[in-house]
């Protein structure tokens, strides 16, 4: 079958690795995919919020099931363009609605679906101009640090976290009066700070079963010791290693049973990913966010741990098979390492030749922000390459990626050297 993802990060091209090695598959296409996918997939150039665009290349390219990577396009609404289409309504697409991409889309649906099914998270209040009195009162109520949310997507910009009284009142009318974070900020969730360890869950679904793919942990941080600001991730680790049975267990019955059932309870039309965002405080789970897609970096630690022919199992979903279909997963440890191009994530150089990425005998390399050009790489983002490792234990997996970052090089290149510091 051909195969379509839209996207363009080490997520896509991850999960284009795994595609490509499918007994199922014919050709795979990538829009609009970087460097690395031009390899073992076919770029178009395009738009993943044009849905008439990709409407044509699914027409045209004879596509059978699209894989979307990213949030937008669900929040966007790309299911249900396909469901309301008749030629695009038989073709498999792995995203959920509309309606349930507000899991991610706004923090506000996500909180009260959360008290709806009485999954743990923080305790919350919402506010807007109309009642931003009374969110000085709520923030006058709470002890520091304040936690402050853009209500939509703000390409993971939206949450601050500020000690000082003053300035979170300040932050909240620069939010939500000024318009800091656009649209996305005139509504704004005000949380209580929960102080623990994150980590990150993943669990597939076509509303009906689930299962749920290795855990991870990745490291937002532009600077070592998690310090500096948020990027769009700067490596990860699978499996997680302060994860046991007994905390699994606490996972499994208060937050993904829960979350699955509210899912099908409310209808929501739900085939793909949900990501549930964790945090351990003391001995408990937490949701700090849901997302409704695979993350990123996790995505380079995940997959490559997974043993099943992954097209298969996507393809499953939605039918009797994937209830059948038994997950294998590698007992190795996958580490990634995030290269990225110096000065991110603030403004950043791009077309910078790479080079060094001829052997992969003992990493994998995913493409991030790259291109090709005439057969040389060049960079053309932030985040440029995540450099996945497997081996007995975490610090070797991440030893073995510090060790090919060595014969990796481009101008300005730049790469955490404390990956998993906190194990
Ligand atoms: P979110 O976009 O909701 O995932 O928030 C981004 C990051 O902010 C999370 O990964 C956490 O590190 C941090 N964060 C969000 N909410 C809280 C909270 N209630 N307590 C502590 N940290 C938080
Ligand atoms: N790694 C976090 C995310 O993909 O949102």
């Amino acid at each position: 079958m051909n195969v379509l993802v839209l996207g363009s990060g080490g997520r896509e091209h991850a999960i284009i690795t795994s595609f490509s090695k499918s007994k199922l598959v014919n050709k795979i296409f990538a829009l609009p995919g970087n460097g690395g996918t031009s390899v073992l997939a076919t770029n178009i150039d395009g738009d993943i919020n044009d849905f008439e665009k990709i409407k044509s290349e699914v027409i045209s390219n004879d596509i059978c099931i699209v894989f979307v990577g990213p949030e937008d396009p669900i929040v966007n609404g790309i299911y249900d363009f396909f469901k309301s289409d008749n030629y695009l309504k038989n073709i498999k697409i792995i995203a959920p609605s509309m309606f349930a991409g507000q899991l991610e889309g706004s923090k506000e649906f996500a909180k009260n679906f959360m008290k709806r099914h009485n999954i743990p998270t923080a305790k919350h209040g919402t506010f807007t101009q109309e009642n931003i009195d009374q969110a000085y009162i709520f923030l006058d109520s709470m002890t520091p640090p304040y936690v402050l949310k853009a209500d939509g997507l703000a390409a993971g910009k939206g949450v601050l976290i500020i000690k000082d009284l003053d300035e979170a009142k300040h932050e909240l009318r620069s939010m939500i009066l000024d318009k800091k974070f656009g649209d996305s900020s005139s509504k704004v969730v005000i949380e209580e700070f929960l102080d623990g360890i994150e980590l990150s869950c993943f669990v597939l679904t076509d509303g009906n079963n689930y299962k749920t793919l290795p855990f991870a942990k990745d490291y937002k941080k532009i600077g070592e010791a998690d310090t500096g600001l948020n990027t769009g991730g700067m490596g990860a680790v699978s499996p997680v290693a302060f994860l046991d049975d007994v905390f699994l267990e606490k996972i499994e019955e208060r937050i993904i049973k829960p979350t699955i059932n509210g899912i099908v309870e409310e209808n929501m039309e739900y085939i793909g990913v949900v990501f549930i965002g964790l945090i351990k405080v003391n001995e408990d789970p937490y949701v700090i966010e849901y997302n409704v897609r695979m993350g990123d970096p996790e995505t380079e630690v995940v997959f490559p741990r997974i043993k099943n022919d992954l097209l298969e199992l996507f393809n499953s979903m939605g039918s009797m098979e994937f209830e059948k279909i038994k997950l294998s997963v590698d007992e190795r440890h996958a580490a990634t390492v995030i290269m990225v191009s110096g000065g991110y994530p603030l403004d950043y150089e791009k077309n910078k030749e790479i080079t060094g990425l001829e052997d992969v005998s003992s990493s994998l390399i995913f493409h991030a922000g790259t291109k090709k050009n005439d057969n040389v790489f060049l960079t053309n983002g932030g985040r440029v390459l995540a450099v996945t490792s497997l081996a007995e234990n975490y610090k070797q997996a991440i030893n073995l990626c510090y060790n090919k970052i060595k014969s990796i090089n481009f101008e300005n290149s730049y790469f955490r050297k404390d990956i998993g510091f906190d194990l």
